[in-house]
């Protein structure tokens, strides 16, 4: 059997193959509100055949969406719109369902990148951990003070339980490219003198403040990971060795998983090759001894089964494969010798790895009978 269309266990959640989609932003929400936009784009990923969907990058409050087109999860009606579209995605896929909880710091307040203009709209003034802005042309962020961390600390939290009374089987912190969490780690963005810069154990204070509100509000039955940079592609920036010390100090607090992606504290070149970000997750993987998820260019399923045959991590996530070929697990599963189950409707047209399943029977899983019972 294939590591890649083999099980993976986390707390209470088994996925059943280790291939994730990886957080996508749609920039399709209205007022934070998801739409019917996600209704169709999240189905038909979740027709895929693939262990886990993660819902993109999800404003804790509304000043931390990347774009005013942003989903959050900062008010009743933020929720009610995504136990909407949860519920209609339930009704026909089991595929455990994650969500990437986010605040986008000094690079909040984007235009969509299919809009013209500058990047920066102005839309609302930004925060982050010192008045350095990202680039020229975006807003000098205002540095953010105890009342504010504090705010967003409990934002975080917050969010955490609405997700779970939305019963989602995992959630992830978006720590990576830049955004708030992950500028506080890195010391091209984070330059203050207080307990939050400077050394190491100072940059990981407020990541690890909120990683440890979040796991607090977060059932303990179900997964919790982060994803981060394993380098910022830049002399100043964050090292392998800092995000291995990051995922150990995230793991002796509770952390299931880590994503080790990379990029976006600086405009800098990145080498982009098929896999170019695999060796950051395989030295997390060996050094801080946490479960990884490998993510960017994987997109041939030999290449996959040799990162995880490798050990170089636990997961494989995707992202672009995917959109480009949905039926990408179905196509993975024959090249790999595998089976996998498809939804019955799709049956003649599966692969000759296509199983028959009982997916269309609308049951959800027990939490998404009472959507407004568990997780509290
Ligand atoms: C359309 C699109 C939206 C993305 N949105 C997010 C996001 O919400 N959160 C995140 O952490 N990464 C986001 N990413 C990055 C991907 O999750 C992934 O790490 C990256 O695309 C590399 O993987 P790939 O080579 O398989 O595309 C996005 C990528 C794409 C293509």
């Amino acid at each position: 059997m294939s590591l890649l269309f083999s099980p993976f266990t986390m707390r209470g959640l088994t996925l059943p193959n280790r291939i994730v989609i990886a957080p996508m932003c749609q920039y399709s929400a209205v007022d934070g509100c998801a739409t019917d936009w996600h209704v169709i784009h999240l189905g038909h990923l979740a027709l895929s055949g693939a262990g886990l969907l993660v819902l993109e990058a999800t404003g804790v409050e509304p000043q931390g969406r990347i774009s005013s087109h942003c989903v959050g999860l900062y008010d009743d009606a933020c929720e009610a719109a995504l136990a909407r579209v949860l519920a209609v995605v339930r009704r026909h896929s089991r595929m455990p369902l994650g969500l990437q909880l986010s605040h986008a710091g000094r690079k909040a307040s984007t235009k969509r990148p299919s809009d013209p203009g500058p990047v920066d709209t102005r839309a609302w003034p930004l925060v982050g951990p010192s008045p350095i802005a990202f680039a020229d042309d975006r807003q000098v962020p205002a540095e953010l003070d105890r009342a504010g961390m504090d705010r967003i600390v409990a934002a975080f939290a917050l969010a955490a339980r609405r997700a779970a009374r939305l019963g989602l089987d995992l959630l992830e912190i978006h720590s990576a490219h830049g955004y708030l969490l992950s500028s506080f780690l890195s010391p091209i963005a984070n330059h203050r003198r207080d307990a939050y810069g400077g050394s190491l154990e100072n940059r990981l204070r407020f990541p690890l403040e909120v990683f440890e509100a979040v796991r607090a509000a977060w059932p303990a039955e179900r997964p919790l990971g982060v994803r981060c940079n394993g380098t910022d592609w830049h002399e100043r920036g964050i090292t392998p060795d800092e995000a291995v010390a990051y995922a150990r100090a995230l793991r002796e607090r509770g952390c299931d998983f880590v994503d080790v992606s990379s990029g976006g504290n600086a405009v800098t070149p990145i080498p982009i090759e098929p896999g170019y970000q695999v060796p950051y997750a395989a030295k997390v993987r060996a050094e801080a001894g946490i479960a990884t998820r490998a993510v960017g260019l994987i997109h041939d399923p030999h290449q996959a089964e040799a990162i995880l045959q490798a050990g170089q991590a636990d997961l494989i996530a995707m992202a672009r494969g995917i959109l480009n070929d949905p039926r990408w697990p179905w196509h993975a599963a024959e090249a790999l010798g595998e089976t996998l189950a498809v939804p019955s409707q799709y049956r003649r047209a599966a692969t000759r790895a296509g199983l028959p399943t009982r997916d269309h029977i609308p049951v959800p899983p027990a939490q998404y009978r009472s959507p407004s019972g568990a997780g509290d």
